[in-house]
C-alpha cells in the first residue's frame, strides 16, 4: 500500500486541508515525509484560510509537493478526478462548530452527509477500477470524525463499539457521515477507516471555538461568555497529536474500524478557562456567565485502548499544549484579527449579543 509507509511516495487527497486540524496535518505530513505529495481540496468557507498553509506553500522543500484546489466535496465533477489521482483520501472537511449547527443546520448536512456520499462514490469508482486492473490499488478513505457521535456520557469511557447517540445537528451529521462510510465498506468492500477525535486546541483554530475565542477576547479585555455553570467536561487534545494520530490510523488502521483519539486532560470548561487566563496573566473577572448552549452535552470521555494497541501515544501534555496555544495567539494577532472580520461581527452578535446583555454578570470563581 503506497500510503502505508513513510518514503513510499504516496499522494494524499486532503479535503478540508485549509482548516484547523487539516492544515496541521498537511503542514506536518509534508515536512515529515519528503516523498509525500498532497492535494488539498477546500471550499474556503469562513473557517478555511489559505494562510493556514502558508508555511508549506512558501517553503521550497514542501511547496512543489502541495497543490491547492478550491472546491466543494459535494461537487462530483471536482471530486472525481482528484480521487482518481489519490492513493488515499482523508476527509477533514466539515462545518465544525456546534453553536452554528444550532443556528443553521443545513450546511452541516450538505457537507457532512452529501459531501461524504460524493467522496465515497468517487472512491467506489476507483475501487472498481483497481479490481479491473486499471490502477494498482484501491484508495483508502479515512473519515475524520469526533467523540461527539457518542453523545453526552455521564460516566465511564466511550468505546468504539458503543451505540452512537449524537445530540446536536453537528454531531448527527458527523455520525451520518461515519455510518455511510461503514456502509460502503460493508456493502462494496471499500477500504475505510474512521477516527473519533477529542476536543482539539492549538494554533490556527478559528476564534469561534472556546480556547481561541476566550484567549482573543481576553487579549482585548472583552467579556468571556461562559455557558451555564461552566462545569461541562471535555477531553483536551493538542492539534499536532490529533493530526499525527490520524496519520498513524491511515497507515496502521484496520479496514472498517473506528479509532478513538482521546486527549491528555479531562477538564471542566472552568478549568480550561482558568489555565488560559493564567498563561495570559488576565483576571477571572472577565468571565461572564451566559445562557447555556441548547442541548449542551455535559461530558465526553473516550477509551483509547484500540489506538494504543496500534502503537500510538500522544506527545503533548495539557500544560505544555495550552502554553504553546496561548503564546501562538499572542504572537499571531494579524491572523486572528483577520478571522474576526467580515461576517464575524454578525455571527458574534447573533450568538452572544442577547446572552451578554442578559448575563447576570461576572461568573463566580472556583
Ligand atoms: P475547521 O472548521 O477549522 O475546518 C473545516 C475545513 O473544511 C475548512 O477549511 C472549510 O473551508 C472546509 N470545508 C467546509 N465545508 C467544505 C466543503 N463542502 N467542501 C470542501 N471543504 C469544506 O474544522 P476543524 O476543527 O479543523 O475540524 C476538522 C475535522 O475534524 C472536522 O471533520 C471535524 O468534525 C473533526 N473534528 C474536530 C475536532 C475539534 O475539536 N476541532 C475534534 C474532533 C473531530
Ligand atoms: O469534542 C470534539 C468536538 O470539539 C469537535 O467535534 C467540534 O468540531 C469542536 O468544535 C469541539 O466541539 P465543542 O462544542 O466541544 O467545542 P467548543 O469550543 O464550541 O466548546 C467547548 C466547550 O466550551 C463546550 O462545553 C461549550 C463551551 N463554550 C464554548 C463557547 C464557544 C462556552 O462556554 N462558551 C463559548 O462561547
Amino acid at each position: 500500500m503506497r500510503w502505508s509507509e513513510p518514503g513510499s511516495g504516496a499522494h494524499l487527497l486532503v479535503t478540508g486541508g485549509a482548516g484547523f486540524i487539516g492544515s496541521c496535518f498537511v503542514r506536518q505530513s509534508l515536512v515529515a515525509d519528503p516523498s509525500l505529495t498532497v492535494t488539498v481540496l477546500d471550499k474556503l468557507t469562513y473557517a478555511g484560510r489559505r494562510a493556514n498553509l502558508a508555511p508549506v506553500e512558501s517553503d521550497s522543500a514542501t511547496a512543489p509537493r502541495l497543490r491547492f484546489v478550491q472546491g466543494d466535496i459535494a461537487d462530483a465533477a471536482v471530486v472525481g478526478p482528484l480521487v482518481a489521482e489519490a492513493d488515499a483520501v482523508l476527509n477533514f472537511a466539515a462545518e465544525s462548530h456546534v453553536d452554528r449547527s444550532i443556528l443553521d443546520p443545513a450546511a452541516f448536512l450538505h457537507t457532512g452527509v452529501m459531501g461524504v456520499h460524493v467522496l465515497l462514490e468517487a472512491c467506489l469508482r476507483e475501487t472498481d477500477r483497481a479490481q479491473r486492473g486499471e490502477r494498482p490499488e484501491p484508495p483508502r478513505f479515512l473519515q475524520v470524525s469526533t467523540d461527539e457521535v457518542y453523545g453526552s456520557v455521564a460516566e465511564g469511557l466511550s468505546r468504539e463499539e458503543d451505540r452512537l447517540a449524537p445530540r446536536s445537528p453537528y454531531a448527527a451529521a458527523k455520525a451520518a457521515g461515519e455510518l455511510l462510510a461503514v456502509a460502503y465498506h460493508a456493502t462494496y468492500g471499500l477500504d475505510v477507516v474512521i477516527t473519533r477525535g477529542a476536543n482539539t486546541y492549538g494554533p490556527y483554530q478559528h476564534p469561534e471555538k472556546l480556547v481561541p475565542l476566550f484567549v482573543t477576547n481576553a487579549i482585548d479585555d472583552q467579556p468571556l461568555p461562559l455557558y451555564g455553570d461552566g462545569l461541562q467536561r471535555r477531553d483536551w487534545l493538542y492539534v499536532t497529536d490529533h493530526a499525527a494520530a490520524i496519520h498513524h490510523v491511515l497507515r496502521r488502521g484496520a479496514a472498517g474500524e473506528a479509532y478513538n483519539v482521546p486527549g491528555e486532560a479531562s477538564l471542566t470548561n472552568r478549568e480550561v478557562v482558568a489555565a488560559l487566563l493564567e498563561r495570559l496573566g488576565k483576571p477571572w473577572s472577565l468571565v461572564q456567565t451566559v445562557e447555556d448552549r441548547r442541548g449542551h452535552d455535559r461530558r465526553y470521555a473516550m477509551d483509547g485502548a484500540r489506538l494504543a494497541a496500534l502503537g500510538w501515544r500522544n506527545r503533548v501534555g495539557f500544560v505544555e499544549g495550552m502554553a504553546a496555544a496561548v503564546d501562538w495567539y499572542v504572537a499571531n494577532e494579524a491572523w486572528w484579527r483577520e478571522a474576526r472580520s467580515g461576517d464575524w461581527h454578525a455571527y458574534y452578535e447573533r450568538q452572544y449579543g442577547a446572552r451578554l446583555a442578559a448575563s447576570p454578570g461576572a461568573a463566580p470563581e472556583g
